[in-house]
């Protein structure tokens, strides 16, 4: 019989596991995740490098939009500005969420060797004031079909493959078009056909990405309006600012349990209004560098130059972001190691639904948390 002292909680595989020091992970994940995170700190390292505000602005003679710019429009204050801001604002999401991942990461190896006691400190009340489980949705217990939980309908997993191919498209001919004096870009633009063809794909793609962005918001409008669905669960709420404390103070040790999540997690949520936020600048300013000759007599050289800094630097926090954030969130953590199919798929496993999202799953499926 297994001693009551012995039981340990086991938050990489969030169970209890029944001995103390049980290894609860394949025995490369560690290596791999170190050598990604690292790797992911020499591109932090970089992109914050590239984006200080003292490197110049510079125009390649490819920019379409060169002829409308002249030298002090470059030089102007609006243009430092713009510099000054997404720098503080690239700086200012991708090296905390960094430490964070750093931090989770260094939990979990600790925990997957030592086991994590039961009888630590748990749940801080003043925390639980900022919480309320949501009502469910009602015919929501339909997605529960059979192991799985259906998480994604067709239009949303169209949008996501749309999305997720046009921005590989756009991140690849945009930072090649960017950084030419880079030998492996120059290489690589060279293979691909030269600085035309890029731009003539970068162009194509930016129309598939921008129908994408009209598709979501019909969808969303057509579910709110004709099929009176609430969109509310990917909006802030307290209890996301609850699951960050709960998150960090879990990182030292004060929680025994990772926070039980409803129909997202916060990082989901921050991951989606990232590119909600970060669709319109590009698309804007993307706009105003396509058509130089009807922008730039509005607005003028000197505005033309913010927009092609704004756009270069969002590109940069984007592709940093979608690096850093998504792809530890959807795919390298713990959970979903080392591929999350359900984008693809739509729908998750009961098991894994249990440990993604454990208070909806237990409203879906009437089975009680795990105290
Ligand atoms: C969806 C809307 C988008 C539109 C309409 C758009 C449009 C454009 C245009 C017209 C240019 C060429 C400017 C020129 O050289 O004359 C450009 C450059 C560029 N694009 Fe985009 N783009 C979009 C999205 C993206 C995305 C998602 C990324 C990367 C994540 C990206 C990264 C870049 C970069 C790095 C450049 C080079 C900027 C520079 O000259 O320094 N673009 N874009």
């Amino acid at each position: 019989m297994v001693n009551k002292n012995d039981v340990i909680y086991d938050s990489t595989k969030m169970e209890y596991v029944g001995g103390p020091k049980k290894p609860s992970l394949p025995r490369f994940y560690f290596p791999i995740i170190i050598v990604i995170v690292l790797a992911e700190a020499v591109v932090l390292g970089l992109i914050i490098f590239d984006m200080l505000p003292i490197h110049a602005f510079q125009i390649y003679p490819w920019a379409q939009y060169g002829p409308y710019v002249s030298s002090s429009d470059i030089s102007n204050i609006a243009v430092t500005v713009t510099k000054w801001f997404f720098f503080l604002l690239t700086a200012g999401v991708l090296v905390p969420t960094t430490i964070i991942i750093i931090m989770e990461i260094v939990r979990k190896l600790i925990v997957s060797f030592r086991g994590e006691q039961q009888g630590w400190d748990d749940e801080f009340p003043i925390l639980e004031k900022l919480d309320k489980t949501p009502k469910l949705p009602k015919d929501e217990k339909k997605r529960v079909q059979g192991d799985y939980i259906i998480r994604f309908d067709i239009h949303q997993r169209i949008q996501h493959y749309i999305l997720l191919s046009s921005f590989i498209v756009l991140a690849v001919t945009g930072l090649l078009r960017g950084f030419p004096d880079w030998p492996t870009f120059a290489w690589f633009t060279s293979i691909f056909g030269g600085q035309d063809v890029l731009r003539l794909v970068h162009d194509v793609a930016a129309f598939v990405m921008i129908a994408d962005g009209v598709y979501h918001l019909g969808y969303i409008a057509y579910g709110y309006f004709v099929m009176h669905r609430s969109p509310a669960a990917i909006f802030p709420k307290w209890k996301d600012l609850k699951d960050i404390l709960h998150s960090v103070l879990w990182i030292f040790g004060m929680y025994k349990k990772e926070p039980e999540y409803d129909h997202f997690q916060y990082g989901q949520k921050i991951d989606y209004w990232a590119i909600f936020w970060g669709m319109p600048v590009m698309v804007i300013t993307g706009i105003m560098m396509m058509f130089p000759s009807l922008f730039a007599p509005l607005i003028g050289g000197n505005w033309m130059a913010v927009m092609a800094t704004a756009h270069r630097d969002e590109a940069i926090l984007a592709t940093g972001f979608i690096l850093i954030v998504h792809m530890y969130y959807g795919h390298l953590q713990t959970t979903a190691f080392p591929v999350n199919t359900v984008m693809f798929t739509g729908k998750m496993l009961k098991s894994k639904y249990k440990q993604w999202f454990g208070r909806e799953y237990s409203q879906l499926t009437g089975e009680k948390e795990d105290k």
